[in-house]
This record gives C-alpha cells, sequence and structure tokens, in this order.
C-alpha cells in the first residue's frame, strides 16, 4: 500500500471514511452503529469500525483529517476525545480542515469523474466565520453581515467553487446567521428554511422529506413569499418565518400549502444558484453537495432546467459525507498526491451477506433471484414487513437498493406499522 488516509466528520451526522492508495474503501456514520438517528458529536465507533474492517492500525495512517466544524463539541464526549488524541499522537500525520463547505466540495468532485465543474455547495450552516482561513479568497455576498447584530453567528451556507484538473476554488460565498437560543431570522440559509417549516410541520426540523412528501398536496405555489431573488441574490423573507410561526396545528391544508410553497421556494433558489454558478466559471459541469441537494425533486429541476451538459450529486450529499471529503483532502493536499476522479460507487459499508449458509434459517436460501423475488412479494400480498439487505450498505441516508423496509401500500395501517416501530432507529 503507498498511501492510507482516514477522513473524520465529527459533527451532524458523524462519519468516517477510510482511502486506500486513493481509493474509499469503507465508511460509515455513526448513527448505523449506535442505532441513534443523525448521531452526532461521536466518533469512537465509526473510526473503529472502517479501520477494523482493513486491521489498519493507527501508526499506519499516512494522514487524518478532522473537520473543524464539530470538533470542539466532540471533544466533549470522552470516548471520541481519546480516539481522536491518539490519531494525534500516533498516526503519520494529522490535520484539522476548517471549512466544512470545502470538505463537500471535495467530496463531490472527485467523486464525479469531471475533470473541471463548477461545485455549489448549500446546506444548513457550515463553519463558523472565525474559523475560515479563506474568508477573503472570494466576494461575499451580503457583506452587509459584518454590520449586522447576529454576526457572532455567522456561518458557511453557501458556496460556488470553480475546479480545473486538482485546483479547487471559492468563486462566491453568502453567509448565513445562526442564534441557538433566540433563533435569528434574520439571513438564514436556504437550508434551514426548509428544517424551519420541517419543524413546524412535523415537530423536527430532520423530517425534511416529510416536507417534501407533502409539497404536492398543497394549493399555493407562490414561492415569491417565501424567498426574494434580485438580479445576483437570493434570501429567505423574515415575513415567511412569521407567516409559518402563526400558522395554526388544526389548518392542515395550510401546513400542505406552507410545504408547497417552500419546496417550490427551494427549487427557484438552487436554479438560481446553478445559473449564477455557469455564469461566474463558465462551466457546463455542475457538482452539486450540502444538505439541500438531498431533495431529489430540486435535484430533478437542476437537471432538466440549469443548463449544464451534466450533473453529479452524491449519494452521501449531508454531512455524512463531509469524512470523504476530509480522506481525499488527505490524500490531495497533505500527502500531495494525484487523485484520479473515477465513477463514485456509494456501496461502501459493511457487508452481510457473506454467502455462509449457517447464517440463515433452514428453508431460506434461494439460489435464484427470481424465486427469492417471488417469496418476497408473496410474504408482502400476506401482509409482512421485509427487511432486505443485499451486498454492502449505502454510504449517504438514501436507500438505493441494498437496504430496504418493503411493505405493501394496499393494507390498512402499514404505515403505522412501519414508521414507529421500524423506521425509527434509537
Ligand atoms: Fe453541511
Amino acid at each position: 500500500m503507498s498511501s492510507i488516509c482516514l477522513g473524520i466528520n465529527p459533527a451532524f451526522d458523524a462519519s468516517a471514511v477510510l482511502l486506500i492508495d486513493g481509493e474509499p474503501v469503507a465508511s460509515i456514520a455513526e448513527e448505523r452503529i449506535t442505532k441513534k438517528k443523525h448521531h452526532s458529536y461521536s466518533v469512537f465507533n465509526c473510526i473503529a469500525k472502517v479501520l477494523n474492517d482493513y486491521a489498519v492500525k493507527y501508526e499506519e495512517l499516512d494522514a487524518v483529517v478532522v473537520c473543524r466544524h464539530g470538533l470542539e463539541e466532540c471533544l466533549k464526549n470522552e470516548e471520541s476525545k481519546i480516539a481522536l488524541q491518539k490519531l494525534k499522537e500516533q498516526s503519520k500525520q494529522y490535520c484539522v480542515c476548517e471549512s466544512h463547505h470545502l470538505l463537500h466540495a471535495y467530496s463531490v468532485y472527485y467523486s464525479s469523474g469531471f475533470r473541471q465543474s463548477s461545485i455549489l455547495v448549500m446546506d444548513g450552516l457550515g463553519t463558523h466565520i472565525k474559523y475560515l482561513s479563506d474568508l477573503g479568497a472570494c466576494p461575499i455576498e451580503n457583506e452587509s453581515i459584518f454590520s449586522g447584530k447576529y454576526l457572532g453567528t455567522a456561518h458557511e451556507s453557501m458556496t460556488i467553487y470553480n475546479a480545473v484538473g486538482h485546483r479547487v476554488h471559492p468563486v462566491l460565498r453568502r453567509l448565513s446567521t445562526h442564534n441557538t437560543g433566540q433563533f435569528s431570522k434574520e439571513d438564514i440559509s436556504i437550508g434551514r428554511l426548509y428544517s424551519y417549516v420541517s419543524k413546524k410541520i412535523f415537530g423536527s426540523r430532520f423530517d425534511a422529506g416529510k416536507t417534501m412528501g407533502l409539497a404536492p398536496y398543497g394549493k399555493d405555489k407562490d414561492w415569491k413569499r417565501a424567498i426574494a431573488i434580485s438580479r445576483n441574490n437570493v434570501c429567505v423573507k423574515s415575513s415567511f418565518l412569521q407567516e409559518v410561526d402563526s400558522t395554526s396545528k388544526s389548518d392542515v391544508m395550510h401546513y400542505a400549502d406552507l410545504a408547497s410553497v417552500t419546496q417550490i421556494a427551494v427549487e427557484e433558489a438552487v436554479l438560481f444558484r446553478a445559473k449564477q454558478a455557469r455564469m461566474l466559471t463558465g462551466q457546463n459541469y455542475l457538482c452539486v453537495s450540502g444538505g439541500v441537494f438531498l431533495n431529489c425533486v430540486a435535484n430533478n429541476r437542476l437537471v432538466c432546467d440549469s443548463g449544464f451538459k451534466n450533473i453529479f450529486c452524491i449519494s452521501a450529499a449531508g454531512d455524512d459525507g463531509i469524512a470523504l471529503g476530509a480522506a481525499i483532502y488527505a490524500h490531495v493536499e497533505v500527502l500531495q498526491q494525484e487523485y484520479e476522479p473515477k465513477t463514485f460507487s456509494p456501496y461502501l459499508g459493511p457487508r452481510t451477506d457473506t454467502g455462509d449458509s449457517a447464517n440463515y434459517p433452514e428453508g431460506m436460501i434461494y439460489e435464484d433471484r427470481g424465486e427469492l423475488i417471488s417469496y418476497v412479494a408473496k410474504k408482502l400480498a400476506q401482509g409482512h414487513v421485509i427487511a432486505w439487505h443485499w451486498g454492502r450498505s449505502e454510504y449517504g441516508p438514501r436507500a438505493l437498493g441494498n437496504r430496504s423496509i418493503l411493505a405493501s401500500p394496499a393494507r390498512v395501517g402499514v404505515k403505522d406499522e412501519v414508521d414507529p416501530k421500524i423506521r425509527t432507529r434509537g
């Protein structure tokens, strides 16, 4: 082996990725091991898992990169603190990368197979500006934030990069505010807008997928109530957040309208940003990453309407993807090695179908895939819920065929059975 790199995301959706000779070989989010959904600020288990899978010792690691964003909180977790301290002492090189958005950019660009492209990163919040050493490297479109009262809570929220070969540099940035006590309604990000509405409707900011599912039921399409788009700027309207606050729980159809308006606003915002990225970089290819791009309906708008020849979105567009960006950063920036962009496979998680028949109940081994599919179809028709696992698990929050929960939608009450008993981890 010529090089072994480890990338770590210590923040939201904590995760680790192992890269051997420039190839991602193992990845896992902490939540997959602890069964605590969105497990954050804890990296002890995911680091141990990816290293153990390839029998890699700390001292064999050529470079370890940890993202700054969330590191302080993670060090409050005793087991994680010890693991990170050992990595610092025993690996050959240990670095902290300041920019969360840069690691989103590395994760998607170097996995895209493109040799040059625009990169658009949009999420809830990235790194706090006090840690951004490249803050002056590109224009900040909302510079007025520096004279605002919430400057102390300003983070990255949208960054456009231009990538040519091995050079990735920022060309435009937007900052957004975050106040963990009294939530600031000034300059909130597009990602925060979606989680704000999701929390109002479903009670949790993590229920963005439900908001996307509810949106088509709404009749209100007046997205200009939610965001303002000018010639070179897009921002969330605080008046819309106040409208969200004042919506009554008894008004279900109004909730559907809020979801509809928010969904269309996000689609318009990402489309605007993609066109802006094309204009600023002159590129024909686009890479997108950050939690906003877990919205597959918005991604489809990009494919249809943005004008790019090709678009790549990584399966781990959310923060678990930061670990891949960190591992690639270790390879390219710390070890200064060539990284050949190649087609990315999301099947990097643990394998459970070892082929050992001793692991399966008698009479449950199917050599023929067609027979297995008919057996599963019959069980679904009888009202069973099926947990399907096949090969390695996917990197990212989406089930892409190798890990799925199947149930028949024809059965009354199936949702109530699947949701609380099976889908909720922890
Ligand atoms: Fe992010």
